[in-house]
């Protein structure tokens, strides 16, 4: 067991990643889970704010896996599977992934991931995985549509315990199938409420608008821009996208359900 060997409850704290971080550098081992009942400061992607308040999961994994800063996209992708999973299982709640990784329910957002590499030479020496989920609690100043919780999705409180246990579990083999480099990249697809869509994809100061072709391996984006251009879009620090319409192309599988 690697995912979960240590596991640090705590109140309150500023951020589950930076605590994790400054341990990290510290020395800990790979495997600990820091876990915090709220955060002060939660942080999203590109210095964002993530709205941690009582009745959420706020929680971050220290891994060391042999990996580069270029993997960190593939781990930021592909870790929403088995965090979509363990919500199916505990809840019995539908989960769609947003490319890169936002965690959806009926369009809106229920939980983020944000993953987080400290390098040391041409390798990483660790990376956090943090998930934040709005379980029994609602996140403040985000507009109503926008986003959701497990709780006002199920119409009572979810079992806080049953999510964790099957969250660990669930990130205890996503782990083994990333070190033995067995991914299935199917579940994801599967998954996606992005793949097939017309998409509007901002990348820097740079609006791009055209279809959501493909998930290439390495976790990046391909889409066709509407002047013709097959980009990749890759800078995950960098890059937001919103679906412009519901249209789906020919030929890629989308859960329909
Ligand atoms: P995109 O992923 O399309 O670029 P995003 O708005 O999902 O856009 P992220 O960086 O993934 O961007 O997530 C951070 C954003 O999520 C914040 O700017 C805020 O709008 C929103 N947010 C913050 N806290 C929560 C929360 N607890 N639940 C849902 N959304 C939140
Ligand atoms: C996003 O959607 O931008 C990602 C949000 C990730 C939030 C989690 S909560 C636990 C961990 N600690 C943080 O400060 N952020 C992540």
């Amino acid at each position: 067991m690697v995912v979960g060997r240590r596991v640090l409850r705590l109140g309150e704290v500023t951020s589950t990643n930076e605590l994790a971080k400054s341990l990290g550098r510290e020395g800990e081992e790979e495997g600990l889970v820091v876990l915090a009942k709220s955060q002060t400061t939660g942080k999203g992607r590109m210095g964002r704010g993530w709205s941690s308040p009582e009745g959420g999961l706020y929680l971050s994994i220290l891994l060391r896996p042999r990996m580069r800063s270029a993997d960190l996209l593939k781990m930021t992708v592909f870790s929403c599977v088995p965090v979509a999973q363990a919500i199916e299982e505990a809840c019995g709640i539908d989960v769609q992934l947003k490319w890169p990784n936002d965690l959806m329910v009926q369009g809106k957002k229920v939980g983020g991931i944000l993953v987080e590499g400290v390098s040391k030479g041409a390798y990483l020496d660790f990376i956090v995985l943090g998930i934040g989920l709005n379980v029994n609690s609602m996140p403040e100043g985000i507009r109503e549509p926008e986003a959701t919780s497990l709780k006002a999705l199920l119409g009572r409180e979810a079992d806080m315990d049953a999510l964790l246990e099957s969250l660990l579990l669930r990130l205890r083999s996503f782990y083994k199938e990333v070190k033995e480099g067995d991914l299935n990249e199917d579940e994801y697809v599967h998954r996606s409420c992005t793949l097939g869509r017309c998409i509007e994809a901002r990348v820097g100061k740079e609006t791009f608008r055209g279809k959501a072709l493909y998930l290439a391996p390495d976790g990046a984006l391909v889409i066709r821009s509407d002047e013709g251009l097959v980009l990749r879009l890759s800078w995950v620090n960098e890059t937001s996208i919103r679906t412009t319409n519901s249209e789906e192309l020919d030929g890629i599988t989308l859960r329909k359900d």
